[in-house]
């Protein structure tokens, strides 16, 4: 399998959004969430008008040109701070690749492409979420705190 990366555009907006339902972190035995989560301001507003604001960002990784993993980032302002929000200059990040094409290196790939474009970004990863975790720790992200079942993490350069 050979991948290729390209920059988003607005046409991968519906595979963004099932990227996004699939960074939500599913604890082992868990059935996933309803899909309807998708609405849910606190995980909409990662996507919601993606590309309107300054600083949306995203990257898309395929396989023989079809979607396979995407890695995203956006800045929130202080009044709606996001889920791995450490203030409103630094981008969160949330990614996913499709379940068939993990473990490929596809995800390092993918964030070490948005971490060139931006190198301080923080993100929310659940705590038992051990492959992003190791993932992210071998990227240069340190734990800031931890906030319920999740910690937040950031990656200043
Ligand atoms: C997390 C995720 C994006 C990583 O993408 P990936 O393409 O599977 O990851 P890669 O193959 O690039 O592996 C990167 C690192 O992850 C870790 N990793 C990957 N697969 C692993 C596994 N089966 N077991 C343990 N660690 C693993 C390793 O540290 C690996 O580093 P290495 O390349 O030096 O071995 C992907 O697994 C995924 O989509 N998971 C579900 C959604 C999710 O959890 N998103 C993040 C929410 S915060």
């Amino acid at each position: 399998m050979t991948s290729t990366l390209r920059p988003w555009t607005p046409d991968d907006e519906p595979f963004l959004w099932e990227m996004l339902y699939q960074a939500i972190h599913v604890v082992d035995g868990n059935s996933p969430p309803p899909r309807s989560i998708l609405s849910d301001p606190a995980i909409a507003h990662h996507l919601t008008e993606f590309g309107a604001r300054e600083g949306d960002d995203a990257v898309i990784a395929c396989d023989d040109g079809v979607p396979v993993g995407a890695a995203f980032c956006r800045r929130f302002p202080d009044d709606d701070p996001s889920y791995g929000s450490v203030s409103a200059e630094v981008p969160v990040v949330g990614m996913a690749v499709v379940p068939t094409h993990r473990g490929k290196g596809i995800g390092r790939a993918l964030l070490m492409h948005l971490l060139d474009r931006h190198p301080i970004m923080s993100l929310s990863v659940d705590a038992d979420n051990h492959v992003a975790r190791e993932l992210y720790e071998s990227l240069g992200f340190v734990e800031v705190h931890p906030d319920g079942t999740a910690v937040t993490m950031i990656r200043r350069t």
